[in-house]
């Protein structure tokens, strides 16, 4: 995966770099910290839906961010209301 991954942004054609939290299936963290060091090397805008992270992972439910510590190096993180908050 992680080649896969390293394969796309290499050639130009992935300009975000989009991750779930957590996956829903089996419940898997996505490891934000390593995926970033991806996100640096090739300059893209990264994304994390925390649509399953959103009040389960990082102090006081902050997410995934909080939960891996790279405060400030994720463009984008969304949430819902309609999973755990609910
Ligand atoms: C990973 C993920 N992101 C976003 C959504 C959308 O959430 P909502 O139903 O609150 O729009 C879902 C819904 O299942 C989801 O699994």
């Amino acid at each position: 995966m992680r080649a896969h991954l390293a394969r796309k942004l290499r050639i130009g054609r992935a300009q975000v770099l989009i991750t779930d939290g957590v996956f829903s299936m089996d419940g898997d963290i996505a490891p934000a910290g390593k995926t970033l060091r991806h996100r640096g090397k090739y300059n893209c805008i990264m994304m994390i839906d925390d649509a399953h992270s959103s009040g389960v992972l990082g102090k006081n439910g902050r997410g995934t961010v909080d939960h891996a510590g790279v405060h400030g190096r994720v463009h984008i993180q969304v949430g819902t209301l309609t999973k755990r908050l609910a």
